[in-house]
């Protein structure tokens, strides 16, 4: 493993990773022994948000160091984890599902270890069921542990008894792991850990502990080696990312950060979320658009748009404050796409109240919507709230939100044809000879190509809008927007 560098009052004792180093050196040795004629295979699943992702690439970091390679394939795999995200209950059952089909493997493959990890095992009630009624699971450990993984393996490879670890509530920034990047050209660059919010729905504060900000410089200096690396655009990560440093003199802060960034020599984009209205500030827009990297998509979650619900919803901003952060936003920079988060049927909301929501989307004009359903998470205050509203009446709100955006959406993508966007080359899109690119605005367009793009960036002109896909062709000459 590389050196740890750490930092700060979060930051884990040097004699911990001192220590860890030591198991990893055994870990190694055990299989190499296990396994002389070939690596050990490991297959890493990740839920949830891209914080989670990110958590994943460090795990595949340390496996990696550890002498495994990745595979994409379950039934070949040596150890088998899954990274889990409770955010909503159906993102939880979805893993006990998941978790279940694992039986018959380990059935017939003794050596399999099987771990679990992430936010869905910070919760108590989780553990405790996985201990009980999943007993060929072998490892599962917490948030706030990633780096003890070579201990753990060491304790199962040698001891062969199961392993809980989900100590260290309050979190911790580890420094110096090794990184495994899914990606080539896009990479994920966590700037803060964990929440203070407490929004009265959400379970992260209590599974990723109290909020703390890496160092400023060690983030920078992260850019700086992808950049160099030739990642063309970088995604800094924070549930809340304009609370970054915020103890901190202003040129430590978020803004700061972004011009930071943007300075670094290169063609690249930065990308950044999530923003939180409350502290969303005027700084911070006006940083944006100073700053020619960053890309001009602003993700900027509203839950609602009733006063009421969003005070229950302990946001700490209302409506006339996220519209005028709004206007401020589309004043300093007029194509700016915006896309955001909703919920729907929150405890007590009346249908009047979520008529707001539907009167907010349609005035800010989103590009996009993330819609969600209120989902009760144990020991969240919103749990215990009463909720008279039938399923039926969210569902019925929930499909009426989705077809007020599919029209704006739909307004806003018409809009588009016959003009040139920069895109960046992701992927093959879905039809024969197709490439998937995307706008700064995060819009994806497909046009025809060769997949020696992907990773670059191109001007594309729109021909077919629809409204999620739209369909175009690699620019003639620059007429961009
Ligand atoms: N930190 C980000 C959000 C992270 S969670 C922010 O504050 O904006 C991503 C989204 O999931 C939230 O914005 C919210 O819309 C949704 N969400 C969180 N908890 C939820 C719950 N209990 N039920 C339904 N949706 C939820
Ligand atoms: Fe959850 Fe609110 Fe924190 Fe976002 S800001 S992670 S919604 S508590
Ligand atoms: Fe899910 Fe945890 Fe992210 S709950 S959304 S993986 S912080």
């Amino acid at each position: 493993m590389t050196t740890p560098q750490p930092t700060g009052r979060f930051s884990v004792a040097p004699e911990e990773l001192a220590r860890q180093e030591e198991y990893a050196a055994l870990v190694e040795t055990v299989l190499q022994s296990r396994y002389p004629d070939r690596k050990p295979l490991a297959f890493i699943h990740t839920y949830g948000c891209q914080g989670n992702v990110a958590d994943g690439e460090k795990i595949k970091g340390i496996l990696c160091s550890l002498g495994f390679a990745l595979t994409e394939d379950l039934q070949s795999a040596d150890f088998i984890l899954y990274n889990t995200c409770a955010i909503r209950e159906h993102a939880q059952d979805r893993v006990f599902g998941n978790v279940g089909k694992l039986k018959p493997i380990k059935a017939q493959k003794k050596d399999l270890i099987i771990a679990l990890c992430g936010c869905m095992m910070q919760q108590d009630y989780v553990a405790e069921k996985i201990k009980k009624s999943y007993p060929y699971v072998d490892l599962v450990f917490g948030t706030h542990v990633i780096h003890k993984l070579p201990e753990f393996l060491y304790r199962i490879l040698c001891g062969g008894k199961r392993v809980f670890d989900l100590s260290g509530g309050d979190g911790n920034i580890v420094e110096g792991l090794p990184v495994h990047r899914d990606g080539t050209f896009k990479a994920w660059l966590p700037i803060m850990y964990g929440c203070n919010n407490f929004c009265s729905y959400c379970v992260v504060p209590y599974v990723r502990g109290r909020e703390r900000s890496r160092d400023f410089d060690v983030i920078v200096n992260e850019a700086r080696h992808l950049i160099a690396q030739g990642y063309k655009e970088i995604t800094l990560l924070g549930q809340n990312v304009n609370s970054y440093n915020k103890d901190k003199p202003e040129q430590y802060r978020f803004p700061a950060l972004l011009r930071a960034i943007n300075d670094i020599e290169g063609d690249f984009w930065i990308r950044f979320m999530t923003s939180h209205p409350r502290d969303c500030s005027k700084a911070l827009l006006d940083a944006m658009a100073d700053c020619s990297k960053v890309a001009k998509h602003l993700h900027l979650p509203f839950q609602s748009g009733n006063d009421r619900v969003l005070q229950e919803m302990n946001r700490h901003y209302d409506r006339a404050k996220y519209l005028s952060l709004i206007d401020y936003a589309y004043q300093k920079m007029p194509g700016l796409s915006i896309t955001s988060d909703v919920i729907v049927g929150f405890p007590g909301e009346t249908d009047e109240e979520f008529e707001d929501t539907l009167s907010l989307v349609a005035q800010v004009n989103y590009t996009s919507l993330f819609t969600f359903i209120f989902s009760p998470r144990p020991g969240t205050k919103a749990a215990a709230m009463d909720d008279p509203t039938p399923k039926e009446e969210k569902t019925r709100r929930f499909q009426k939100l989705t077809a007020l955006q599919e029209q704006i959406a739909g307004a806003r993508t018409a809009a588009m044809k016959g003009k040139t966007f920069r895109v960046l080359v992701e992927e093959p899109a879905k039809e024969d000879g197709f490439l998937s690119g995307r706008t700064q605005g995060n819009v994806i367009i497909e046009f025809p190509g060769s997949s020696d793009l992907i990773g670059t960036f191109q001007d594309v002109t729109v021909t077919e809008p629809k409204t999620w896909i739209l369909k175009g062709e690699l620019a003639e000459e620059t007429n961009r927007t």
